[in-house]
């Protein structure tokens, strides 16, 4: 038989589920709050996952999850190791290939710090490199991300949102790290920085080899970046598929309304859309048997109410969980 290109997955994620012992609504003593439910993805190699939904929907808790920073049950692989067999000696030293991204990174880290002491500090805490080759790898990744070497006696708070997000990618980058999760991470930034930070994250993926699991509430954005969509809704997977499927046609009537609210011009129209749609979002705990988007639903069934969907698939491997589709 021929050679076949064989898609090799980087993350595997298989019937994860995290729950939190407090929630942070009020709920019953003891009870516990789950915040992913038997969520089931894989990343390929080299690609760009996006993860949407909206805010509570537990995005955060799945990269939290994967890079075995929080408990969690379920399977969990990354570049062909089991993190939740791992130990937490072994996930220390695997976790140096993943990083993750935040909102604004920099803006939580010691002001005092300059920006070459802060870009640094994992080369120092791993014993990485002479501290001359600390320096060179420091300054070659600061080039990449735009700047040159004068800014690295410089501090966090001099520097604007955009560039900040700049200097957090290169910081990240400093232990070759083959997985990112970016968690929001051009969420509080204008819509054309956005744009040059996700061309960035683009251009470095493919130099440095990256594949990335993008997260963002702001589907424009999961549009412009990701190559395979994943929509949760109160913890569990709705609708995932490639890009291109996904947007030809959107199959859950929960990833209509959000392409249908989907683009506004500015950062702060499309938060206002996006809060208006998400002031009505049931708590997990209060949706029954059925079809956790069945109080939403402008489709719903008798069916919807009383039984959760199963998983329907079409030929080119859309998934989505509605009984819209048996
Ligand atoms: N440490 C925690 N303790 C208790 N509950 C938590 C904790 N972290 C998250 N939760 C709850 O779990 C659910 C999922 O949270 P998570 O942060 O994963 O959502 P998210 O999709 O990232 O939301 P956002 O878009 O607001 O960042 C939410 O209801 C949240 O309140
Ligand atoms: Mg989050």
């Amino acid at each position: 038989m021929p050679d076949q290109p064989v898609e090799e997955n980087l993350v595997s994620v298989g019937n994860l589920s995290v729950s939190y012992g407090q929630a942070r609504m009020s709920l019953g003593a003891r009870q516990r709050f789950v915040a992913v439910d038997n969520v089931n993805f894989s990343v390929k190699k080299g690609s760009i996952v996006g993860l949407v939904g909206e805010t509570g929907c537990g995005k955060s808790s799945i990269g939290r999850a994967i890079l075995g920073l929080i408990p969690f049950s379920g399977k969990v692989s990354v570049a062909g190791k089991r993190i939740d067999a791992m130990s937490s000696e072994e996930l220390k030293r695997h976790r140096l290939h993943m990083q993750m991204i935040f909102q604004d990174p920099l803006s939580s880290l010691n002001r005092r710090k300059s920006i070459k002491s802060l870009m640094r500090q994992s080369l120092q805490l791993q014993r990485i490199g002479s501290r001359k080759e600390q320096n060179d790898r420091i300054s070659a990744l600061i080039k990449e991300v735009g700047f040159d070497d004068s800014i690295l006696t410089r501090y966090p708070h001099q520097f604007s949102g955009g560039q900040r997000q700049r200097i957090s990618i290169a910081r990240a980058l400093t232990l070759h790290p083959s997985f990112i999760v970016c968690d929001e991470a051009v969420s509080a930034l204008d819509v054309s920085v956005q744009a040059a930070i996700i061309n960035l994250l683009l251009d470095l993926r493919k130099k440095h080899d990256l594949t990335y699991l993008f997260i963002s509430h702001d589907l424009s954005v999961i549009e412009l970046i990701s190559d395979y969509i994943v929509v949760l809704y109160l913890g569990r997977i709705v609708e995932q598929g490639s890009k291109k499927a996904i947007m030809a046609r959107q199959m859950h009537p929960y990833t209509q309304i959000l392409f249908s609210t989907s683009p506004e011009p500015t950062t702060a129209q499309r938060t206002k859309k996006f809060q208006k749609i998400v002031s009505d979002i049931p708590q997990r705990n209060t949706v029954g048997e059925g079809c956790f988007f069945a109080s939403r639903c402008p489709f719903v069934m008798d069916k919807c109410r009383k039984t959760y969907p199963k998983t329907f698939e079409t030929a080119d491997n859309q998934k989505v969980a509605c009984w819209l589709y048996e």
